[in-house]
């Protein structure tokens, strides 16, 4: 069992988890309905549903490390996405288990930090021509992960202090454009959105 397993089962009580991932995907409401989304490290798979529910997404596929936030992720399944097009797997989210050019759609909700470069390098992969990612990063000032948690954030991706710097994150992709999201309690989370 590994650190999300134990916290999955009260994982949906933090209601900003779910308020990130909704907002992380009203800023794609522009974008052409997408046929298949890929949710890395999609916990309880807050984006993905949003995605079905506000994108008309086809297809989803959610993956996640964590068969405790996947299980959470399925028992919420027949009523958030009561037509199944999420596909739930437990995996590394590292190499993503789609093919090649195959996904319209990237989003990484409340996670990059814990992945790393070599996660927005896959998304390259993965990605057909002209398609979207859009992710969230927490501010270096307002994140201080504790304990077990701290010890998995990912060494090679420093967190930004602005809206330019988490826009700079995405630098491999084109158009990157970083948005603010201010918490009640003092959290900031920047959401980024690019394309190929
Ligand atoms: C803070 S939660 C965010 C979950 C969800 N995206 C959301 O918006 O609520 C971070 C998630 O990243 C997952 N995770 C961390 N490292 C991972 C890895 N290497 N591969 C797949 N999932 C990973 C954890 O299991 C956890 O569910």
């Amino acid at each position: 069992m590994n650190v999300f397993d134990e916290i999955a089962t009260h994982y949906d009580e933090d209601l900003f988890h779910q308020v990130v991932a909704e907002k992380l995907i009203s800023g794609l409401a522009d974008a052409p309905c997408p046929r298949l989304v890929l949710d890395v490290a999609t916990g309880t798979g807050a984006a993905a549903f949003a995605a079905v529910q506000h994108l008309g997404a086809r297809r989803v596929v959610g993956v996640d490390l964590s068969a405790g936030m996947i299980s959470r992720a399925r028992a919420k399944s027949a009523v958030q996405d009561p037509e199944s097009r999420i596909t739930w797997t437990v995996a590394p989210a590292v190499p993503a288990p789609v093919p090649d050019a195959s996904v319209d759609l990237v989003l990484c909700a409340s996670s990059l930090h814990f992945l790393g470069g070599a996660a927005l390098r896959d998304w390259q992969r993965v990605l057909r021509p002209g398609g979207n990612i859009a992710f969230t990063l927490p501010m270096a000032s307002s994140f201080r992960p504790t304990g077990e948690f701290a010890s998995l954030v990912a060494a090679d991706l420093p967190l930004p202090r602005d809206a330019d710097e988490a826009a700079a994150v995405a630098a491999g992709f084109r158009d990157a454009t970083a948005h603010r999201l201010d918490a009640p309690d003092g959290k900031v989370v920047f959401l980024v959105y690019a394309s190929v």
